[in-house]
């Protein structure tokens, strides 16, 4: 029997902190594999490749999201904001400047995650949404208001972002100064 061709990629726009660009990408390349090999936005890093360690969180749609487990052709027309996309060496986002301040990295592998993910997760707090951690009496309140983030609502919201380096403490008072 003659195989059946299909197609196997396929070229979708994709909208990268701000900029538009269309790309062909075989259908089992991941968001996080565009991002590196074909748009050469290299701060989104490869740790796991599993979804394990949150060094390739991006903001899909505003939300966290771990690109290396997302099918790039599934997401033709999104809308990603990467690290490149916070700041900059002459203008930093205030988390990257906390991160510099409060010496929150060491190999500095994880750290685009890291700040990418303490981004969506201010807005999440700020939009009111809870955590684990979050007090039931606080969440019977149901006011919408924006989600109190002591140390350990910002450790569980961190969660997903593994540091192997084990800079966790620094890491918490850089987005507890955002925070303030
Ligand atoms: S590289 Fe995506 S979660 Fe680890
Ligand atoms: S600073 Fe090295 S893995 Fe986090």
């Amino acid at each position: 029997m003659i195989p059946q061709r299909t197609a196997t990629s396929s070229t979708l726009t994709l909208t990268v902190n701000d900029t538009a660009h269309t790309v062909t990408a075989d259908h089992r390349t991941t968001l996080l594999d565009v991002l590196r090999e074909h748009l050469d936005l290299t701060g989104t890093k490869k740790g796991c490749d599993h979804g394990q360690c949150g060094a390739c969180t991006v903001l899909l749609e505003g939300r966290r999201a771990n690109s290396c487990l997302l099918l790039a052709v599934a997401h033709d027309g999104a809308h990603l904001t990467t690290v490149e996309g916070l700041g900059d060496a002459e203008r930093p986002h205030p988390l990257q400047e906390a991160f510099h301040r409060r010496d929150a990295f060491q190999c500095g592998y994880c750290t685009p995650g890291q700040i990418v993910s303490g981004v969506g997760m201010l807005c999440e707090a700020a939009e009111g949404h809870p955590s684990h951690v979050t007090p039931p009496q606080v969440l019977q309140r149901a006011t919408g208001a924006p989600a109190e983030l002591d140390r350990d609502e910002i450790r569980e919201r961190m969660s997903g972002n593994i540091c192997r380096c084990g800079a966790y403490p620094h890491i918490v008072e850089a987005v507890e100064d955002v925070t303030a």
